[in-house]
């Protein structure tokens, strides 16, 4: 008999297709969020689970769950998964880098065009039939090319950024936790290196791009928005909770910045109703990742980790040890 495996959303079906060689399937094409009570009921007497960042895994959940080896999630960020308690109850945890960084970066890149360039406002208004004439002063925006591109997080995403910046003849600076070894600054563009206050100060277009951590929440809030230039613009396709949404709709309402662009919010998909009533926000519902290409590699991506740990091999993802 084969193991057992929640998918515990809907994928694409050639994946579950692999995934059926291995394992017996219960399917979620329904892609509903099932609470943690249906979540626990479905997991008992499985092996593993596939889930997005959707599912909360933690001491609660896996203290109930004594069959289950291994959670493997569609996605690079796993703040979703607590790792001590999956270490603790012998539960292998893995994500799937590395294949969305190319698209991630493009769609930051499509976020912070949109955003300087009015792309979505600009549509609004002529859907909503209010185009009678060119005018020389309509939808002025900021430009990209030869401006300050500043990066908030120089992981392998971050890198993928800075580097589509060559193109637009832009400086990079970027703050991190650590400053990158040379050659990883080079292989991003030739990115500066800066402390966060000068960062905030003289970015004209930012992108946060840090993977989330308690230390890492509202570390843009009302202090930092501050220190940002009137004209810039902000751009979070990293996770909801590292920008302060309250702070960022004060911001972008009272113009102490120019605009924002964001793709993930506290609290989503229930967004703070403040973006909704502002022109100068472009709002996307957590799509970074999403092209056919990439996510169909994300998924396959997750399945290599989950087939690994049945054959009892160190999945090539693993988070915990
Ligand atoms: C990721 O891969 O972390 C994306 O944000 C989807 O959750």
């Amino acid at each position: 008999m084969k193991p057992k495996l929640l998918v515990a959303r809907a994928i694409a079906p050639e994946v579950l297709q692999s995934l059926s060689n291995c394992f017996e399937l219960e399917e979620n094409q329904a892609d509903i969020i099932f609470s943690e009570s249906e979540l626990v009921s479905r997991l008992r007497g499985k092996f593993g689970m596939l889930c997005t960042s959707s599912a909360k895994v933690d001491g609660s959940l896996l203290s109930q769950l004594p069959e289950l080896k291994v959670v493997a999630t569609i996605a690079v960020g796993y703040d979703n998964f607590d790792l001590n308690a999956c270490t603790e109850y012998g539960v292998l945890a893995t994500n799937a880098p590395d294949v969305l960084n190319e698209t991630t970066a493009d769609f930051a890149w499509a976020l912070m065009m949109a955003t300087a360039r009015r792309v979505t406002e600009s549509e609004h208004w002529l859907r909503a039939g209010k185009w009678e004439k060119w005018s020389y002063n309509a939808f002025l925006g900021a430009d990209i090319h030869g401006t300050t591109l500043g990066i908030l997080g120089m992981g392998r995403i971050g890198r993928a950024i800075a580097r589509r910046a060559r193109g637009f003849d832009m400086q990079v600076i970027y703050h991190n936790r650590s400053r990158l070894d040379k050659n990883l600054e080079l292989e991003a563009g030739g990115a500066t290196y800066v402390e966060k206050d000068v960062l905030l100060r003289t970015a004209d277009h930012l992108i946060v791009v840090v993977p989330y951590s308690a230390e890492a929440r509202h570390l843009i809030g009302a202090d930092e928005l501050a220190l940002m230039k009137p004209t810039a613009t902000l751009v979070n396709i990293a996770r909801g909770g590292i920008v302060d949404d309250a702070a960022l709709i004060q911001s972008l309402r009272d113009k102490k910045i120019a605009a924002a662009g964001l793709d993930v919010f506290e609290n989503e998909p229930r967004l703070n109703p403040g973006f909704l009533d502002l022109n100068n926000v472009v709002l996307t519902p957590h799509i970074a990742s999403a092209s056919h290409r990439t996510r169909l590699a994300m998924a396959h991506k997750a399945a290599e980790n989950l087939v690994a740990a049945l054959e009892r091999r160190v999945p090539p993802n693993l988070l915990n040890t």
